[in-house]
């Protein structure tokens, strides 16, 4: 169980140069699916560049709750042995997950068919998070939820007896919601669909495709539409993750930021459906570089190459563009503030209902630093001027992109900027302090 007793204080000073490579932790949505499918699949799974942050590991302790055998060899180097497609035992216990919205949504959807009943809960923040986009889908194949109201957790979800297979276009653009019906879809006979207006991540149909199942994917008015047959045959697979492109935003906005930098960030993934900051910061005129563009274990990776930037102006981020970037608005922010000229985010409500409400925590601390700003419900608008004066504790509201980020500001900003609690930074990486040392970054832990 991942709850934060204890908040860790932490503060950011100007740095000197930051130089190096960072080797970044693997990537959060790709670890989580490879231990899923991997406890989904007959025979066994080994994964290497597992990220061993605190949501992956809840999810790892889930799969063995739901009955498979999940063994740690060495650092990032895991097994699992499946217990196959609709294989699932009832777990004896409560499944915390932590912080984690991507482990307990896509858990309730790799449940749901299977008649077995689970009972679920998480820290603070996932306990305020809606759950109501996962259980009204899977309530289609047969499923039943009780929870908290609003669908809040702790939640008891039921899997349907007999499943039926469901076609489901998604309300939101949400890849845990595509990923938790197609989970769910795996052992309902027939053809699981669903059309997703907005491309969201695609990380689960190309792992479902690489463990054996039968899925389609076609471009139609209506959007993506992604067809699963159900009931394969899924086999073990070897996964090599990819390093997480959402914690290489943060060296490397670092680097764009402290004057004479230059960094390395081997091994990072490149999917298209990931890579919204990446083209936005060279668009504001960010020196990035992306060396030896190779294809990984089904995903495109490249190294990249990072340099200070001294002249980011801002940009309008479209809608289209905010499901490739999600998690990397808030690091955005801070770019968009020491950049010169007004930054609009445009289509960012989903930002409302993360491990925060990373609109308003943002908007908050950046004001708190002297950053001019405006937001509406789903946009976020920076008038950077160049510098920020800074000089302010931050609050991180148990979100560790929130954390990152202010401390990524606190490296570039006239004064020293704080967090109140940079504990939830081992969520999603865990090495970010010594990384960040590592490159010559003053990031200290404070007293409480
Ligand atoms: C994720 C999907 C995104 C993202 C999250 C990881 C995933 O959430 O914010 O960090 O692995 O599918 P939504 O599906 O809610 O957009």
């Amino acid at each position: 169980m991942s709850v934060h007793s204890t908040p860790i204080p932490m503060i950011a000073h100007k740095s000197g140069p930051l130089a190096g490579v960072a080797e970044v932790p693997g990537d959060k949505s790709i670890s989580h699916r490879a231990l899923i499918l991997g406890a989904l699949s007959v025979g066994e799974t080994h994964i290497t560049g597992l990220l061993e942050g605190e949501d992956v590991i809840d999810t790892a302790k889930a799969m063995r709750a739901f009955g498979a055998t999940v063994t740690r060899v060495a650092e990032g180097d895991w097994r699992v042995n499946g217990v196959g497609v609709g294989g699932f035992a009832e777990p004896t216990q409560v499944i915390d997950c932590g912080n984690s919205g991507t482990g307990v949504r896509l858990i309730m959807g790799a449940m749901a068919t299977t008649p077995i009943a689970a009972t679920f809960t998480g820290d603070a923040s996932l306990n305020k998070r809606p759950m109501g986009r996962i259980t009204d889908p899977l309530a289609l194949f047969g499923a039943r939820a009780v929870g908290r109201a609003g669908g809040r957790l702790p939640l008891t979800l039921v899997g349907a007896v007999d499943p039926v297979p469901v076609r489901y276009t998604l309300p939101m653009p949400s890849a845990q919601v595509k990923s938790a019906v197609l989970l769910a879809g795996l052992n309902a006979p027939g053809e699981t669909v669903v059309i997703e207006p907005e491309p969201t991540r695609d990380h689960t149909e190309r792992m479902l495709r690489g463990f054996g199942a039968e899925i389609d994917v076609t471009d139609s008015a209506e959007g993506r539409v992604i067809t699963l047959k159900g009931q394969p045959d899924l086999t073990g697979q070897s996964v090599a993750v990819p390093r997480d492109p959402s914690s290489a935003a943060f060296p490397v906005c670092a680097a764009i930021l402290v004057p004479g930098s230059e960094i390395t960030v081997p091994g990072v993934s490149r999917n298209p459906t990931r890579d919204g900051l990446y083209i936005t910061l060279i668009e504001m005129g960010a020196d990035i570089a992306f060396e030896n563009p190779r294809d990984e274990g089904g995903e495109p990776v490249a190294d990249l190459r990072v340099k200070y930037s001294p002249a980011l102006k801002g940009v309008t981020t479209p809608a289209e563009r905010a499901a490739s970037m999600i998690d990397e608005f808030p690091i955005l922010s801070v770019v968009a503030a020491m950049a010169q000229g007004t930054t609009v985010m445009q289509g960012v409500k989903e930002l409302r209902v993360k491990e925060s409400d990373r609109i308003d925590a943002m908007a908050r601390g950046l004001e708190a630093c002297g950053v001019t700003l405006e937001e509406t419900e789903d946009t976020l608008t920076i008038h950077g001027t160049g510098a920020v004066p800074g000089g302010a504790v931050c609050e991180s509201r148990l979100d560790h992109r929130i954390a990152m980020s202010f401390l990524v500001l606190g490296l570039v900003a006239d004064q020293p900027v704080a967090v109140d609690d940079g504990a939830p930074i081992a969520t999603s990486f865990p090495v970010f302090e010594p990384l960040m040392a590592g490159l010559g970054a003053r990031i200290e832990r404070t007293a409480p």
